[in-house]
Protein backbone atom coordinates (compact mmCIF):
# COMPACT_ATOMS: atom_id res chain seq x y z
CA UNK A 1 0.00 0.00 0.00
CA UNK A 2 0.89 3.36 -0.33
CA UNK A 3 1.00 4.93 3.19
CA UNK A 4 1.97 8.59 4.43
CA UNK A 5 2.88 9.10 7.71
CA UNK A 6 2.13 12.91 9.52
CA UNK A 7 4.42 13.33 12.07
CA UNK A 8 8.36 11.99 12.22
CA UNK A 9 8.29 11.99 15.65
CA UNK A 10 8.59 8.40 17.83
CA UNK A 11 5.75 6.72 17.14
CA UNK A 12 5.46 8.03 13.21
CA UNK A 13 8.75 7.47 12.60
CA UNK A 14 9.26 3.77 14.21
CA UNK A 15 5.99 3.17 12.34
CA UNK A 16 7.00 4.09 9.41
CA UNK A 17 10.14 1.96 9.32
CA UNK A 18 8.24 -0.84 10.38
CA UNK A 19 5.71 -0.14 7.39
CA UNK A 20 8.20 0.18 4.86
CA UNK A 21 9.18 -3.36 4.69
CA UNK A 22 6.28 -4.08 2.86
CA UNK A 23 4.53 -0.90 1.74
CA UNK A 24 5.68 2.39 0.35
CA UNK A 25 5.68 5.09 2.69
CA UNK A 26 6.33 8.94 2.47
CA UNK A 27 6.76 10.63 6.32
CA UNK A 28 5.71 14.00 6.27
CA UNK A 29 7.41 16.51 9.05
CA UNK A 30 7.42 20.48 9.33
CA UNK A 31 10.81 20.31 10.56
CA UNK A 32 13.19 20.50 8.14
CA UNK A 33 16.19 18.90 9.77
CA UNK A 34 14.11 16.01 10.15
CA UNK A 35 13.49 15.79 7.01
CA UNK A 36 16.94 15.93 5.60
CA UNK A 37 18.15 13.43 8.43
CA UNK A 38 16.02 10.73 7.72
CA UNK A 39 16.40 11.21 4.29
CA UNK A 40 20.11 10.96 4.46
CA UNK A 41 18.98 7.48 6.72
CA UNK A 42 20.39 8.60 9.41
CA UNK A 43 17.60 8.20 12.73
CA UNK A 44 16.16 11.45 14.57
CA UNK A 45 15.69 8.99 17.50
CA UNK A 46 17.82 6.75 19.61
CA UNK A 47 15.65 3.11 18.95
CA UNK A 48 17.52 -0.49 18.90
CA UNK A 49 17.02 -1.70 15.35
CA UNK A 50 15.95 1.66 13.99
CA UNK A 51 19.20 2.61 12.55
CA UNK A 52 20.03 -0.13 9.91
CA UNK A 53 16.04 -0.57 9.03
CA UNK A 54 15.96 2.88 8.17
CA UNK A 55 19.07 3.38 5.93
CA UNK A 56 18.05 -0.15 4.02
CA UNK A 57 14.40 1.27 3.72
CA UNK A 58 15.34 5.09 2.62
CA UNK A 59 18.21 3.43 -0.32
CA UNK A 60 15.79 0.57 -1.66
CA UNK A 61 13.35 3.81 -2.05
CA UNK A 62 10.98 2.26 0.02
CA UNK A 63 10.56 5.45 2.64
CA UNK A 64 11.13 8.91 1.89
CA UNK A 65 10.79 11.98 4.04
CA UNK A 66 9.40 15.21 3.00
CA UNK A 67 8.00 18.54 4.16
CA UNK A 68 5.03 19.25 2.43
CA UNK A 69 1.78 17.77 1.83
CA UNK A 70 1.38 18.01 -1.91
CA UNK A 71 4.60 15.85 -2.47
CA UNK A 72 2.95 13.15 -1.64
CA UNK A 73 0.49 12.01 -4.62
CA UNK A 74 -2.06 9.76 -4.24
CA UNK A 75 -2.44 7.02 -1.17
CA UNK A 76 -3.75 4.54 0.82
CA UNK A 77 -3.98 5.16 3.90
CA UNK A 78 -2.87 8.60 6.00
CA UNK A 79 -1.94 8.37 9.56
CA UNK A 80 -1.62 11.55 11.72
CA UNK A 81 1.05 11.01 14.14
CA UNK A 82 2.12 14.57 15.52
CA UNK A 83 2.79 15.43 18.86
CA UNK A 84 -0.43 15.69 21.78
CA UNK A 85 1.71 17.81 24.63
CA UNK A 86 -0.20 19.28 27.53
CA UNK A 87 -1.07 22.62 28.21
CA UNK A 88 -0.22 24.64 31.38
CA UNK A 89 -3.53 22.85 33.44
CA UNK A 90 -3.06 19.55 32.27
CA UNK A 91 -5.20 19.40 29.06
CA UNK A 92 -4.63 17.74 26.15
CA UNK A 93 -3.08 20.78 23.27
CA UNK A 94 -4.42 19.41 20.12
CA UNK A 95 -3.50 22.32 17.63
CA UNK A 96 -0.82 20.04 16.01
CA UNK A 97 -3.25 17.57 15.22
CA UNK A 98 -5.89 20.32 13.96
CA UNK A 99 -3.65 21.28 11.69
CA UNK A 100 -2.33 18.24 10.69
CA UNK A 101 -6.08 17.65 9.51
CA UNK A 102 -5.83 21.40 7.79
CA UNK A 103 -2.95 20.28 5.69
CA UNK A 104 -4.30 16.93 5.15
CA UNK A 105 -8.13 18.39 3.95
CA UNK A 106 -6.15 20.83 1.86
CA UNK A 107 -4.28 18.04 -0.12
CA UNK A 108 -7.35 15.73 0.04
CA UNK A 109 -8.08 16.00 -3.79
CA UNK A 110 -4.57 15.05 -4.36
CA UNK A 111 -4.35 12.23 -1.98
CA UNK A 112 -7.47 10.47 -2.85
CA UNK A 113 -7.50 8.23 -5.71
CA UNK A 114 -10.39 5.48 -5.53
CA UNK A 115 -10.38 5.14 -1.76
CA UNK A 116 -8.57 6.99 1.24
CA UNK A 117 -8.04 5.75 5.31
CA UNK A 118 -7.14 8.60 7.64
CA UNK A 119 -6.58 7.44 10.64
CA UNK A 120 -5.43 9.20 13.78
CA UNK A 121 -2.66 7.93 15.98
CA UNK A 122 -1.92 10.58 17.96
CA UNK A 123 -3.16 10.23 21.38
CA UNK A 124 -6.26 12.63 21.78
CA UNK A 125 -9.52 12.72 24.39
CA UNK A 126 -12.72 10.83 23.43
CA UNK A 127 -14.62 12.75 20.38
CA UNK A 128 -11.40 14.21 19.00
CA UNK A 129 -11.19 12.08 15.96
CA UNK A 130 -15.05 12.66 15.12
CA UNK A 131 -14.96 16.88 15.67
CA UNK A 132 -11.76 17.13 14.41
CA UNK A 133 -11.67 14.99 11.29
CA UNK A 134 -15.00 12.97 10.70
CA UNK A 135 -17.43 15.92 11.15
CA UNK A 136 -14.45 17.81 8.92
CA UNK A 137 -14.86 15.35 5.74
CA UNK A 138 -18.50 14.89 6.14
CA UNK A 139 -18.77 18.32 4.83
CA UNK A 140 -16.30 17.62 1.46
CA UNK A 141 -17.87 16.43 -1.60
CA UNK A 142 -14.73 13.76 -0.82
CA UNK A 143 -17.04 12.21 2.46
CA UNK A 144 -17.76 8.95 0.22
CA UNK A 145 -14.45 8.05 -0.63
CA UNK A 146 -12.94 8.43 3.01
CA UNK A 147 -12.68 7.10 5.74
CA UNK A 148 -11.62 7.81 8.96
CA UNK A 149 -10.16 5.66 11.88
CA UNK A 150 -8.67 6.14 15.06
CA UNK A 151 -5.85 3.74 15.82
CA UNK A 152 -3.93 4.21 19.47
CA UNK A 153 -0.63 2.98 19.26
CA UNK A 154 1.01 1.44 22.37
CA UNK A 155 4.52 0.85 21.48
CA UNK A 156 6.97 1.49 24.33
CA UNK A 157 10.08 3.66 23.64
CA UNK A 158 13.69 1.38 23.31
CA UNK A 159 11.30 -1.34 22.45
CA UNK A 160 9.48 0.78 19.23
CA UNK A 161 10.61 -1.75 16.73
CA UNK A 162 9.68 -5.13 18.28
CA UNK A 163 6.40 -3.68 19.66
CA UNK A 164 5.43 -2.56 16.32
CA UNK A 165 6.00 -6.15 14.92
CA UNK A 166 4.81 -8.28 17.68
CA UNK A 167 1.82 -6.20 18.91
CA UNK A 168 -0.67 -8.00 21.76
CA UNK A 169 -3.57 -6.49 19.59
CA UNK A 170 -4.46 -4.07 16.94
CA UNK A 171 -7.72 -1.38 18.36
CA UNK A 172 -9.23 0.12 15.30
CA UNK A 173 -11.87 2.64 16.18
CA UNK A 174 -14.35 3.35 12.96
CA UNK A 175 -17.63 2.58 11.76
CA UNK A 176 -16.49 2.28 8.22
CA UNK A 177 -15.70 -1.48 7.30
CA UNK A 178 -14.05 -0.61 4.75
CA UNK A 179 -11.07 1.52 6.73
CA UNK A 180 -11.41 -1.24 9.14
CA UNK A 181 -10.31 -3.81 6.59
CA UNK A 182 -7.76 -1.78 4.88
CA UNK A 183 -5.53 -0.84 7.98
CA UNK A 184 -6.40 -4.98 9.10
CA UNK A 185 -4.98 -5.72 5.69
CA UNK A 186 -1.94 -3.07 6.30
CA UNK A 187 -0.71 -4.41 9.60
CA UNK A 188 -1.71 -8.22 8.64
CA UNK A 189 1.59 -8.19 6.05
CA UNK A 190 3.97 -6.81 8.70
CA UNK A 191 3.14 -8.15 12.11
CA UNK A 192 5.52 -11.24 12.98
CA UNK A 193 2.69 -12.86 15.97
CA UNK A 194 -1.45 -13.01 15.08
CA UNK A 195 -2.34 -10.05 17.17
CA UNK A 196 -6.25 -9.87 17.52
CA UNK A 197 -7.97 -7.19 15.28
CA UNK A 198 -10.39 -5.55 17.46
CA UNK A 199 -12.69 -3.17 15.97
CA UNK A 200 -14.74 -0.70 18.52
CA UNK A 201 -16.57 2.90 18.19
CA UNK A 202 -13.61 6.26 17.78
CA UNK A 203 -14.82 7.02 21.14
CA UNK A 204 -13.97 3.52 22.43
CA UNK A 205 -10.25 3.04 20.82
CA UNK A 206 -9.87 6.53 22.15
CA UNK A 207 -10.52 5.42 25.39
CA UNK A 208 -8.49 2.41 24.90
CA UNK A 209 -4.74 3.90 25.13
CA UNK A 210 -6.11 6.15 28.24
CA UNK A 211 -7.18 3.37 29.88
CA UNK A 212 -4.00 1.30 29.30
CA UNK A 213 -1.63 3.96 30.06
CA UNK A 214 -3.65 4.71 33.07
CA UNK A 215 -3.84 1.24 34.60
CA UNK A 216 -0.04 0.55 34.07
CA UNK A 217 0.81 4.11 35.99
CA UNK A 218 -1.56 3.03 38.43
CA UNK A 219 -0.27 -0.66 39.35
CA UNK A 220 3.49 0.70 39.04
CA UNK A 221 2.00 3.59 42.14
CA UNK A 222 0.04 0.26 43.86
CA UNK A 223 3.21 -1.17 44.31
CA UNK A 224 5.09 2.36 45.18
CA UNK A 225 2.54 2.52 47.76
CA UNK A 226 2.88 -0.64 49.48
CA UNK A 227 6.64 -0.27 48.94
CA UNK A 228 6.53 2.46 51.51
CA UNK A 229 4.59 0.19 53.90
CA UNK A 230 7.39 -2.25 53.35
CA UNK A 231 10.00 -0.17 54.74
CA UNK A 232 8.23 0.29 57.66
CA UNK A 233 7.40 -3.78 58.78
CA UNK A 234 10.47 -5.01 60.09
CA UNK A 235 11.76 -8.34 57.78
CA UNK A 236 9.13 -7.20 54.87
CA UNK A 237 10.26 -6.82 51.29
CA UNK A 238 8.22 -5.53 48.11
CA UNK A 239 9.40 -7.61 46.02
CA UNK A 240 8.42 -10.84 47.62
CA UNK A 241 5.25 -9.25 48.25
CA UNK A 242 4.62 -8.51 44.69
CA UNK A 243 6.02 -11.76 43.03
CA UNK A 244 3.97 -14.21 45.46
CA UNK A 245 1.21 -11.87 44.89
CA UNK A 246 1.39 -11.43 40.91
CA UNK A 247 1.24 -15.88 41.17
CA UNK A 248 -2.76 -15.32 41.53
CA UNK A 249 -3.63 -15.82 37.70
CA UNK A 250 -5.96 -13.08 37.70
CA UNK A 251 -2.94 -10.58 38.71
CA UNK A 252 0.15 -9.87 35.99
CA UNK A 253 3.20 -8.93 37.65
CA UNK A 254 4.19 -6.35 34.86
CA UNK A 255 4.68 -2.71 36.03
CA UNK A 256 4.96 -3.87 39.61
CA UNK A 257 8.46 -2.81 39.40
CA UNK A 258 8.82 -0.49 42.94
CA UNK A 259 11.13 2.63 42.51
CA UNK A 260 11.34 6.05 42.42
CA UNK A 261 8.27 6.11 40.14
CA UNK A 262 7.21 6.66 36.56
CA UNK A 263 8.25 9.07 33.82
CA UNK A 264 8.97 9.26 30.04
CA UNK A 265 6.84 11.21 27.59
CA UNK A 266 3.20 8.99 27.92
CA UNK A 267 2.28 8.01 31.63
CA UNK A 268 2.60 11.41 33.38
CA UNK A 269 0.69 13.23 29.82
CA UNK A 270 -2.01 10.61 29.50
CA UNK A 271 -3.05 10.22 33.59
CA UNK A 272 -3.10 13.96 34.14
CA UNK A 273 -4.65 14.45 30.26
CA UNK A 274 -7.11 11.84 31.46
CA UNK A 275 -8.05 13.59 34.80
CA UNK A 276 -8.72 16.79 32.76
CA UNK A 277 -10.88 15.23 29.90
CA UNK A 278 -12.54 13.70 33.34
CA UNK A 279 -13.53 16.98 34.94
CA UNK A 280 -14.41 18.60 31.72
CA UNK A 281 -16.84 16.06 31.26
CA UNK A 282 -17.81 16.48 35.36
CA UNK A 283 -16.37 13.25 36.70
CA UNK A 284 -14.06 12.78 39.20
CA UNK A 285 -11.26 10.09 38.92
CA UNK A 286 -9.90 9.57 42.50
CA UNK A 287 -8.06 6.71 41.37
CA UNK A 288 -5.68 8.25 38.98
CA UNK A 289 -5.69 11.34 41.23
CA UNK A 290 -4.34 9.12 43.67
CA UNK A 291 -1.70 7.52 41.14
CA UNK A 292 -0.57 10.77 40.11
CA UNK A 293 -0.23 11.82 43.73
CA UNK A 294 1.81 8.70 44.78
CA UNK A 295 4.36 8.97 42.01
CA UNK A 296 4.73 12.80 42.40
CA UNK A 297 5.88 11.94 46.20
CA UNK A 298 8.25 9.12 44.63
CA UNK A 299 11.51 11.19 44.32
CA UNK A 300 11.41 13.02 48.11
CA UNK A 301 10.64 9.33 49.41
CA UNK A 302 14.01 8.66 48.03
CA UNK A 303 15.63 11.82 49.17
CA UNK A 304 14.37 10.89 52.81
CA UNK A 305 16.16 7.72 52.73
CA UNK A 306 19.15 9.64 51.76
CA UNK A 307 18.90 12.07 54.69
CA UNK A 308 18.80 9.20 57.01
CA UNK A 309 22.02 8.27 56.51
CA UNK A 310 23.55 11.59 55.41
CA UNK A 311 21.27 14.28 57.48
CA UNK A 312 23.56 17.50 56.32
CA UNK A 313 23.87 17.55 52.63
CA UNK A 314 25.24 20.54 52.17
CA UNK A 315 28.61 21.08 49.71
CA UNK A 316 28.58 17.23 50.24
CA UNK A 317 29.49 15.21 47.22
CA UNK A 318 26.58 13.60 45.76
CA UNK A 319 26.72 10.82 42.51
CA UNK A 320 23.52 10.33 40.54
CA UNK A 321 23.15 7.19 38.28
CA UNK A 322 21.03 7.62 35.07
CA UNK A 323 18.89 10.67 33.45
CA UNK A 324 17.12 8.67 30.94
CA UNK A 325 13.62 8.23 32.10
CA UNK A 326 14.32 4.27 31.68
CA UNK A 327 16.67 2.58 30.85
CA UNK A 328 17.03 1.78 26.75
CA UNK A 329 16.57 5.86 25.55
CA UNK A 330 17.85 8.78 25.97
CA UNK A 331 15.13 10.24 26.76
CA UNK A 332 14.95 12.71 29.35
CA UNK A 333 11.21 13.54 28.98
CA UNK A 334 9.55 14.02 32.74
CA UNK A 335 12.25 11.56 33.78
CA UNK A 336 12.09 11.12 37.56
CA UNK A 337 15.73 12.09 38.10
CA UNK A 338 14.92 15.82 37.16
CA UNK A 339 12.74 16.01 40.40
CA UNK A 340 15.59 14.32 42.11
CA UNK A 341 18.17 16.70 41.05
CA UNK A 342 15.49 19.41 41.69
CA UNK A 343 14.95 18.13 45.09
CA UNK A 344 19.16 17.73 45.67
CA UNK A 345 19.76 21.18 44.52
CA UNK A 346 17.47 22.61 47.08
CA UNK A 347 20.17 20.86 49.84
CA UNK A 348 23.03 22.75 48.18
CA UNK A 349 24.77 19.23 47.77
CA UNK A 350 26.95 18.99 44.99
CA UNK A 351 26.21 17.17 42.28
CA UNK A 352 27.57 15.15 39.40
CA UNK A 353 25.81 12.73 37.07
CA UNK A 354 26.12 9.60 34.93
CA UNK A 355 24.64 8.58 31.97
CA UNK A 356 25.82 5.99 29.79
CA UNK A 357 23.71 7.27 26.55
CA UNK A 358 22.34 11.22 27.46
CA UNK A 359 24.77 13.72 26.77
CA UNK A 360 23.56 17.12 27.43
CA UNK A 361 21.57 18.47 30.77
CA UNK A 362 18.07 19.04 29.70
CA UNK A 363 17.28 22.44 30.55
CA UNK A 364 13.36 21.74 32.37
CA UNK A 365 13.85 23.51 35.48
CA UNK A 366 17.29 22.89 35.79
CA UNK A 367 20.79 25.39 35.66
CA UNK A 368 22.65 23.17 33.85
CA UNK A 369 25.91 24.87 34.52
CA UNK A 370 25.56 23.70 38.30
CA UNK A 371 25.49 19.68 37.47
CA UNK A 372 28.20 18.07 35.75
CA UNK A 373 26.70 15.50 33.73
CA UNK A 374 29.24 12.49 32.29
CA UNK A 375 29.50 9.00 30.65
CA UNK A 376 32.42 8.25 32.28
CA UNK A 377 30.91 6.55 35.43
CA UNK A 378 34.45 6.12 36.96
CA UNK A 379 34.57 9.86 36.98
CA UNK A 380 30.95 10.57 38.32
CA UNK A 381 31.55 7.82 41.60
CA UNK A 382 35.26 9.74 42.54
CA UNK A 383 35.35 11.03 46.47
CA UNK A 384 31.46 11.13 46.24
CA UNK A 385 29.92 11.39 49.91
CA UNK A 386 26.86 9.37 48.65
CA UNK A 387 25.51 7.78 45.79
CA UNK A 388 21.50 7.99 44.09
CA UNK A 389 20.06 5.36 41.50
CA UNK A 390 17.49 6.42 39.60
CA UNK A 391 17.61 4.25 36.18
CA UNK A 392 18.25 1.40 36.31
CA UNK A 393 20.80 1.14 33.41
CA UNK A 394 22.46 -2.56 33.00
CA UNK A 395 25.90 -0.78 32.89
CA UNK A 396 25.59 -0.56 37.20
CA UNK A 397 24.55 -3.90 37.48
CA UNK A 398 27.21 -5.54 35.61
CA UNK A 399 30.01 -3.79 37.31
CA UNK A 400 28.25 -4.58 40.62
CA UNK A 401 27.95 -2.90 44.05
CA UNK A 402 31.78 -3.21 45.28
CA UNK A 403 33.52 -2.01 41.74
CA UNK A 404 30.95 0.96 41.60
CA UNK A 405 31.62 2.04 45.25
CA UNK A 406 35.22 1.68 45.26
CA UNK A 407 36.33 5.22 44.49
CA UNK A 408 33.60 6.79 46.99
CA UNK A 409 35.03 9.19 50.12
CA UNK A 410 32.27 7.69 52.20
CA UNK A 411 30.03 4.31 50.74
CA UNK A 412 26.25 5.17 50.99
CA UNK A 413 24.13 3.87 48.21
CA UNK A 414 20.63 4.46 48.09
CA UNK A 415 19.15 2.34 45.31
CA UNK A 416 16.16 3.49 44.08
CA UNK A 417 15.14 0.97 41.35
CA UNK A 418 16.55 -2.40 43.46
CA UNK A 419 18.97 -3.23 41.32
CA UNK A 420 21.17 -4.83 43.90
CA UNK A 421 18.50 -6.11 46.21
CA UNK A 422 19.84 -9.66 45.32
CA UNK A 423 23.64 -8.59 46.33
CA UNK A 424 25.28 -8.73 49.61
CA UNK A 425 26.28 -5.79 50.04
CA UNK A 426 30.36 -4.85 50.68
CA UNK A 427 30.88 -4.60 54.55
CA UNK A 428 32.02 -1.16 54.51
CA UNK A 429 28.70 -0.02 51.90
CA UNK A 430 25.87 1.75 53.81
CA UNK A 431 23.01 -0.28 51.10
CA UNK A 432 19.55 0.94 51.37
CA UNK A 433 16.60 0.70 48.87
CA UNK A 434 13.13 1.75 48.14
CA UNK A 435 10.85 -1.13 49.66
CA UNK A 436 12.62 -2.72 51.99
CA UNK A 437 12.85 -2.69 55.74
CA UNK A 438 16.21 -1.54 57.54
C1 LIG B 1 4.48 3.55 27.83
C2 LIG B 1 3.58 2.34 27.56
O1 LIG B 1 4.19 1.16 28.12
C3 LIG B 1 3.33 2.17 26.06
O2 LIG B 1 2.41 1.09 25.84
C4 LIG B 1 2.74 3.46 25.51
O3 LIG B 1 2.55 3.38 24.11
C5 LIG B 1 3.66 4.65 25.84
O4 LIG B 1 3.89 4.71 27.26
P1 LIG B 1 7.10 4.10 27.67
O5 LIG B 1 6.75 5.45 28.17
O6 LIG B 1 8.04 3.97 26.53
O7 LIG B 1 5.76 3.29 27.24
O8 LIG B 1 7.78 3.31 28.89
P2 LIG B 1 7.45 2.09 29.87
O9 LIG B 1 8.42 1.01 29.62
O10 LIG B 1 6.03 1.74 29.87
O11 LIG B 1 7.82 2.77 31.29
C6 LIG B 1 7.20 3.98 31.72
C7 LIG B 1 7.77 4.40 33.07
O12 LIG B 1 7.34 3.51 34.10
C8 LIG B 1 9.30 4.42 33.14
O13 LIG B 1 9.71 5.58 33.84
C9 LIG B 1 9.64 3.17 33.94
O14 LIG B 1 10.86 3.28 34.64
C10 LIG B 1 8.45 3.11 34.89
N1 LIG B 1 8.18 1.75 35.41
C11 LIG B 1 7.84 0.74 34.55
C12 LIG B 1 8.23 1.51 36.79
O15 LIG B 1 8.51 2.41 37.59
N2 LIG B 1 7.94 0.25 37.24
C13 LIG B 1 7.58 -0.76 36.41
O16 LIG B 1 7.33 -1.88 36.91
C14 LIG B 1 7.54 -0.51 35.03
Amino acid sequence: MRIMIVGAGYVGLSLGVVLSTKHEIMLRDIDGRTVDKINAGISTIHEDGIENRLKSAVSDGRLRACNAMNESGSRDVVFICVGTPSNNDGSVNLSSVESAVDDVLETLPSLIDDYITIAIKSTVPPGTTRRALLDRISSTPYSKKVGVAFNPEFLREGTAIQDALNPDRIVIGTEDNRAFQTLRDMYAVIVHNKPEYVQTSMESAELCKYVANSFLATKISFANEWANLCERIPNADIDEVMKAVSLDSRISGDFFGAGVGYGGSCFPKDVEGAIRFAESISEDVSILRATEKVNASRPKRLLSILRNEVPDLKNKKIAVLGLAFKPGTDDTRTSPTLRVLELLRQTNARICIHDPLVNRMPTEGLCPSDIILTDNIETCMQNVDACILVTAWDIYKEMGLERLTESMNNKVFIDGRRVFVEEEPPKDVIYRTIGTHF
